[in-house]
C-alpha cells in the first residue's frame, strides 16, 4: 500500500490542490488493520517525508489503498446496475438521488451501456460477508461489488462520500483511483430513539434513517411505549393510542395552549399508525437499517395501564397519562390475562417489524407495587418464586418463550440480568458496561450503550447556544474514545459483544431539529466505533475528517452541532447566561427549555431543579450598584432521578419568591433580594432589577431563588451586574 500511494502523489496533486482546503490532509497510511504492523517501519518513514490526501470517509474503511490516476464523475455519467437484480436497481436510484442532492450531479441509472459506475453483485454469496463491499476507482470507471445487498448499498455510500469531499455544488467531480475493501467491525451499530417522551413526525424519522444510513449505522431501536405515552397503533387494543398516546402538558397552560371550546388544556401526544410503521420499516430496510421495536415491560407501563387499568397491580390505578418525567412504580400484572394482552401486542408488533430482535425494555421496574400486592405475593408463593427480581426474570422468560416460538429473539436492558437472565436473551448494557460483561461471561450477546458516554441526550458542549439536554457534557471526542472491546473479557467472551448503540431519550428534547443536532456529529463517532477496525482508531485523524462530514450535513440541510472540539466562549465580565454560571451542585443537572413560547426558540436554563442555585464566579463588584436578572418559571415535573435527590426549599418572604444574592458563598451575607413577579405562562422570561449593597473587589456571588414548594420554580436565565452610583 505504501508504495502505491508514494507512486501516485505527483499524479493526483492537481486534485489535491483543488480540494485541499476541505480535505483532511493527513500523514500517509490509511488503515490496514492486519498489515499495519508489517508495514510500520516503512510507513513511518514515508509519513516523515511525504504527505498524501486521505479521503475524509466516515466511518473510515477497513482497507484503503490510493492508486495512480483518477476518474471524473460528471452529469450524465451512466450508473449501471444488473437489470435482473431489483436490489441493485433500488440502490442505484437511492444513490442517484443522493448525489443529485449533493454535490448536485445528475447521474443516469440504467441496466446497460458504456462502462462508468457499475454496481455488481458477486456470485459468491460469502465473498464480502453480510455488509462488506469492494469499491474500485480506476481511470476507466468505478466498480462497486459485493455479495450481499447491504454491501452494495454501503459501497454507494462510500462513493457518495468520495464525491462530496469538497463543499458546494459540482457537475463534475474528479476522484482518485483507489481500492477499498471494507467490512464492519461489529454487526450491531445502533441508535435508540425515544418517541414517547416527545413525539417525532414520520418525516423526521425518515430523515434520521437517511442520515444514519450515510454513517453505516444499521439498527434503529425505536422506544414506542413508556409511562408518558403509547405510540404504536395496536388494532386489538385501540385505547392504547386513543387514551395512552395523549397527556396534559406539565405546568400551567398558556392561553394559546387552551382549547377555546372546552377551556381545557390542549393535549400533547400522537402515535404511529400501522401503515406508517410499515412504510418506515420498509424505508429503513432499503437502507440496511433494521428497526427494533421496544415494548417496555414489566415497568414503564403507566400509559398502557391508564388505557386498560386491569393490566396493572396498584390498589389505585392511574387515571391519566403523566407528563412528569422520572420512573413510575406502575408494573404490569402477572396474570394470564395480562400475558394474553402482551402476546397480542407482541404478535401485532412482530407482524410490523420483521427483524430478528424484539426489545422488551425491562429497565427501572420499581417493585413496590408487586411487593404491596397480595395477589402478586400469592402468585409468587404458588410459583415458588422467592423475590420480586426473580418474578421479573420469570416474567421475561415467559415472554422470551413466546418470542422464540415465533422465531424472534428477545433483547432487554441490563436489568433483565437480575433474578436470572432468560436463556436466549441479549442485553443492552446501559448502566455502564457491567451488564454486557456479565452477559458475555454467561455466554449471552450484548450491545454496549453505557450512560453517560453513549447517551446522546447529554449536551455536547458548554455555551449558551447549546440546546436543552441532560447536564453532563459528552463531546464528540468522548464518544470516539469509548472502548467497545472491554479488556476484562477474554477474546472468546468478547465475541458476545455484538456492537454499540447510542441512546436518545427525549424528556428534555422537544424539537425534532434538536434531536438531530444532538445526534450529529456524535453519530459519526459512534459509527466509527461500530464499523472501523480497532487498529485504525485515531482521534486526531477522526477529528480532522469531521469538517468534511459537517459539510455533507450542511449540504443536505441536516441539523447538527458544529462542536468538533470544545470551545468555551470567553466569559463576559458583566452579563452571564446560566450556562456561564457554576451550578451550586451537580446532582440532576439539566439544561432545559422553558415551556414558553409554544412555538419558536425557547430560552434554555442550566440548573438542578432540586436545588436551583448558581455561582457567579469572580464578579468584579467595584462600582456595581444594581443587579438585573431574567428568569423563567418552570414546572418541577419530577425530572429524572428526582427520587434520589433531596429537593431544597428556601422559604420565601413574598408570594412569588425572591432571587437572593449572597456574597462569597451561599451562606454569605445577603447583598440583594429581588422579589419575583407572579409567573405568567405565556411569558418566557420575567426580568427583575434591584439594588446591590455596594462592594469593592472581586467576589463570587451565590444566586438562589426562594420557594415554598418545588412546583413551579424559578430558573435563572441571565444575570447582569449594572454599574452606577
Ligand atoms: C435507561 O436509560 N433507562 C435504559
Amino acid at each position: 500500500m505504501a508504495e502505491e500511494v508514494l507512486g501516485s502523489i505527483a499524479i493526483f496533486r492537481p486534485y489535491l490542490a483543488k480540494i485541499a482546503a476541505s480535505l483532511a490532509i493527513l500523514p500517509l497510511l490509511i488503515s490496514c488493520a492486519t498489515r499495519q504492523t508489517d508495514h510500520a517501519d516503512r510507513q513511518a518513514h514515508v509519513s516523515d517525508t511525504q504527505m498524501a490526501v486521505t479521503p475524509a470517509l466516515v466511518p473510515f474503511p477497513a482497507h484503503l489503498a490510493v492508486q495512480s490516476g483518477q476518474f471524473a464523475v460528471s452529469d450524465g455519467t451512466p450508473l449501471l446496475f444488473d437489470k435482473v437484480d431489483a436490489d441493485s436497481a433500488r440502490i442505484a436510484a437511492i444513490f442517484a438521488d443522493l448525489v443529485q442532492r449533493t454535490p448536485g450531479l445528475t447521474l443516469v441509472p440504467k441496466p446497460e451501456g458504456a462502462r462508468a459506475i457499475v454496481i455488481r453483485r458477486l456470485a459468491d454469496p460469502n465473498a464480502t460477508g453480510k455488509e462488506g463491499y469492494r469499491l474500485e476507482v480506476t481511470p476507466a470507471g468505478v466498480t462497486i461489488s459485493a455479495s450481499q445487498t447491504a454491501g452494495l448499498f454501503y459501497g454507494t455510500i462510500t462513493l457518495w462520500q468520495l464525491l462530496t469531499q469538497a463543499p458546494g455544488t459540482a457537475h463534475s467531480v474528479t476522484i482518485p483511483a483507489l481500492q477499498i475493501d471494507d467490512a464492519p467491525r461489529f454487526a450491531w451499530r445502533g441508535l435508540m430513539l425515544d418517541s414517547v417522551r416527545h413525539f417525532q413526525s414520520v418525516d423526521f424519522i425518515r430523515t434520521l434513517i437517511d442520515a444514519m444510513a450515510r454513517e453505516k449505522l444499521n439498527v434503529l431501536q425505536w422506544h414506542l411505549t413508556d409511562d408518558q405515552g403509547w405510540r404504536l397503533e395496536i388494532k386489538k387494543y385501540p385505547r392504547l393510542t386513543q387514551v395512552g398516546a395523549w397527556r396534559v402538558p406539565a405546568g400551567e397552560a398558556a392561553e394559546h395552549d387552551i382549547d377555546p371550546a372546552t377551556r381545557k388544556p390542549l393535549l400533547y401526544g400522537g402515535y404511529y399508525t400501522q401503515a406508517q410503521v410499515r412504510e418506515l420499516v420498509a424505508y429503513a430496510a432499503a437502507r440496511n437499517i433494521t428497526i427494533v421495536p421496544e415494548i417496555e415491560m414489566p415497568g414503564h407501563a403507566m400509559a398502557a395501564i391508564v388505557a386498560y387499568p386491569r393490566l396493572g397491580t396498584a390498589a389505585e390505578p392511574p387515571t391519566s397519562v403523566s407528563s412528569d418525567w422520572g420512573v413510575f412504580p406502575y408494573l404490569y400484572n402477572v396474570n394470564d390475562e395480562t400475558f394474553g394482552f402482551l402476546e397480542d401486542v407482541l404478535s401485532e408488533t412482530m407482524a410490523l417489524f420483521p427483524g430478528t430482535y424484539i426489545h422488551v425494555g425491562g429497565d427501572e421496574a420499581i417493585k413496590d407495587q408487586w411487593k404491596a400486592s397480595p395477589v402478586i405475593q400469592a402468585k409468587m408463593r404458588a410459583l415458588g418464586i422467592a423475590s420480586e427480581d426473580a418474578l421479573q426474570s420469570w416474567f421475561i422468560q415467559r415472554v422470551e418463550k413466546f418470542l422464540n416460538a415465533h422465531g424472534r429473539r428477545l433483547i432487554g436492558w441490563d436489568e433483565i440480568l437480575q433474578g436470572g437472565i432468560a436463556p436466549n436473551a441479549t442485553i443492552t448494557s446501559w448502566r455502564g458496561i457491567d451488564g454486557a460483561v456479565a452477559a458475555a461471561k454467561a455466554g449471552h450477546d450484548a450491545v454496549l450503550s453505557p450512560a453517560p458516554t453513549l447517551y446522546f441526550d447529554n449536551r455536547q458542549a458548554e455555551g449558551r447556544d447549546e440546546p436543552s439536554g441532560r447536564g453532563t457534557i459528552v463531546t464528540l471526542g468522548d464518544v470516539y474514545d469509548f472502548d467497545p472491546a472491554p479488556t476484562v473479557l477474554t477474546a472468546d467472551e468478547r465475541r458476545h459483544i455484538i456492537g454499540v448503540q447510542a441512546n436518545f431519550w427525549t424528556e428534555h428534547i422537544r424539537e425534532q431539529d434538536n434531536v438531530s443536532y444532538a445526534v450529529f456529529p456524535r453519530a459519526a463517532a459512534l459509527a466509527e466505533l461500530g464499523w472501523s477496525p480497532a487498529a485504525a482508531h485515531d482521534r486526531t485523524r477522526f477529528l480532522a475528517r469531521m469538517p468534511t462530514e459537517l459539510g455533507r450535513y450542511a449540504a443536505l440541510g441536516l441539523a447538527h452541532s458544529t462542536h468538533i472540539t470544545p470551545d468555551p466562549a470567553p466569559l463576559s465580565a458583566r452579563i452571564r447566561d446560566s450556562h456561564e454560571l457554576k451550578p451550586c451542585g451537580n446532582a440532576g443537572l439539566l439544561s432545559v427549555e422553558g415551556p414558553a413560547p409554544l412555538h419558536g426558540k425557547r430560552p434554555v436554563f442550566l440548573h438542578s431543579p432540586a436545588d436551583p442555585c448558581w455561582i457567579y464566579e469572580k464578579a468584579d463588584l467595584t462600582g456595581i450598584s444594581q443587579i438585573q436578572a431574567a428568569a423563567g418559571s418552570l414546572p418541577y415535573n419530577r425530572p429524572i432521578s428526582s427520587s434520589a435527590q433531596k429537593v431544597v426549599l428556601r422559604l420565601p418572604a413574598t408570594p412569588n419568591g425572591e432571587l437572593e444574592v449572597h456574597l462569597d458563598s451561599c451562606e454569605g451575607v445577603k447583598i440583594a433580594v429581588l422579589p419575583m413577579p407572579r409567573p405568567a405562562p405565556d411569558v418566557a422570561l420575567a426580568t427583575v432589577r434591584g439594588s446591590l449593597a455596594p462592594q469593592t473587589g472581586v467576589h463570587d456571588l451565590c444566586l438562589v431563588f426562594t420557594r415554598a414548594r418545588p412546583d413551579p420554580y424559578w430558573a435563572l436565565h441571565t444575570v447582569e451586574l449594572v454599574p452606577g452610583r
